[in-house]
């Protein structure tokens, strides 16, 4: 039979543990007063504590009227790719919010966050005369891009600066590319930005940060990597703290140019909608204005360090993201299941999403979450994890 593989894998998937299956959330934040992240399932209630929304942004009322404002005078749809006639006012605002908060030359818009890094994977390895390094722990659409392009690839260990500054010395290629989330999406850990950029000018190299888990959460103003150090080109998605969909990467003139000519995930797809583009300037604004935001964060995140039972194996992070490590894939699934009884939604990431023998409930603490959430969250830990 044509395909035969499909159910081999599929198969393999249960026994292992790993099969992947969506819930559909039937409602979301529907406490109108947005002090607590509530998402239903099945009919059932839970304090979701595996949302991306790091700001609590997501329904925040200016964002939704700006959204429909965006839509009265763009329309939704781009209706026609970047280079046609899909690149609305909206879009150009809204790049130029991105360049004047990051402090950058030029911005580019992208449907998602993978297609971003595709896009400039593959556009600047073009040939084997470029290298890229990458962090082991890099997300997927970084991988895929890298290795779907034509340039050398090489991984160094998990913020491992030594073994970077080894390959970058043995490498004589003339265009290297130095790549790194800015906070790490499993671990919620952060790069080390300064050694990345110190090791980029010591090699001729460019700079290039994911920003999708630090945007918005981390630096002042929420500016993410561009907080701390210059980066050669920066990319975030906006789909996370930011609270809409889609993504840009930051840039110079010249790299501008160059992607809007060769890019093809940019040239050969529908500009992203024009009045969630709109909606996106009015979340920027909120996220500049509004420091108490990623206040909250680090203050509900010291009160689950400081509430947990030490025998629990959490990687304490400045970032929203504190992963538990649990081990074993059936483990992780067991303990996810024993919290969502509790009213408490802690999805099981499993591998090949983090390594083998390191499952883990990846823990987020968002901005609407409130003191309550936390301290019923720990002590329901404690009694699952050290009970
Ligand atoms: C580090 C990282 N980069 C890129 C992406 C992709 O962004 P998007 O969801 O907008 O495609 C994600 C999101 O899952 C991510 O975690």
């Amino acid at each position: 039979m044509a395909f035969d593989f499909i159910n081999d894998k599929l198969a393999q998937q249960q026994s292992q543990s790993r099969y992947r299956q969506r819930v559909c959330i039937q409602q979301s934040n529907i406490d109108s007063t947005h002090t607590e992240p509530l998402i239903i399932i099945d009919g059932k209630s839970y304090i979701n504590f595996s949302s991306n929304d790091y700001l609590g942004l997501n329904n925040h009322a200016d964002i939704n009227k700006a959204m429909q404002e965006g839509v009265d005078k763009f329309g939704l749809s781009g209706s026609s790719s970047n280079l046609v006639t899909g690149f609305h006012y909206a879009h150009q605002v809204l790049e130029e919010t991105i360049c004047q908060w990051l402090n950058k030359p030029k911005c580019l818009l992208f449907s998602s966050g993978f297609s971003a890094n595709m896009a400039l994977f593959q556009a600047l390895g073009q040939n084997s005369a470029s290298s890229f390094f990458l962090d082991k722990l890099s997300h997927a659409s970084m991988l895929d891009g890298a290795f779907s392009s034509k340039a050398i690839v090489k991984r160094f260990a998990h913020n491992d600066i030594k073994q970077l500054a080894t390959l970058l010395a043995k490498s004589d290629s003339a265009n290297k590319l130095i790549a790194s989330e800015g906070v790490f999406s499993m671990d919620g850990d952060q790069a080390k930005l300064l050694d990345l950029s110190t090791l980029a000018q010591a090699h001729d190299a460019w700079l290039y940060v994911d920003d999708a888990h630090s945007i918005g959460v981390i630096g002042e103003q929420g500016q993410g990597s561009s907080s701390f150090i210059e980066t050669d080109i920066s990319m975030a998605t906006f789909g996370k703290a930011i609270a809409t969909s889609g993504a840009f990467l930051a840039c110079d003139n010249t790299m501008h140019d160059y992607l809007i000519n060769f890019a093809r995930h940019y040239i050969y797809s529908t500009a992203i909608s024009p009045a969630l583009a709109w909606a996106t300037v009015k979340s920027i604004e909120l996220i500049k204005a509004q420091q108490w935001r990623r206040d909250k964060i680090i203050e509900l995140s010291d009160l689950l360090t400081h509430l947990l039972d030490p025998s629990i194996n959490l990687i304490r992070s400045q970032s929203s993201i504190q992963a538990i490590i649990i081990g074993e894939e059936k483990q992780a699934l067991k303990v996810s299941e024993q919290m969502k009884d509790a009213g408490f939604w802690l999805s099981a990431i499993r591998p090949p999403t983090v390594a083998v023998g390191s499952s883990r409930l990846r823990v987020t603490i968002c901005s609407n979450h409130n003191a309550n959430n936390i301290k019923e969250l720990a002590d329901n830990l404690n009694k699952v994890l050290a009970g």
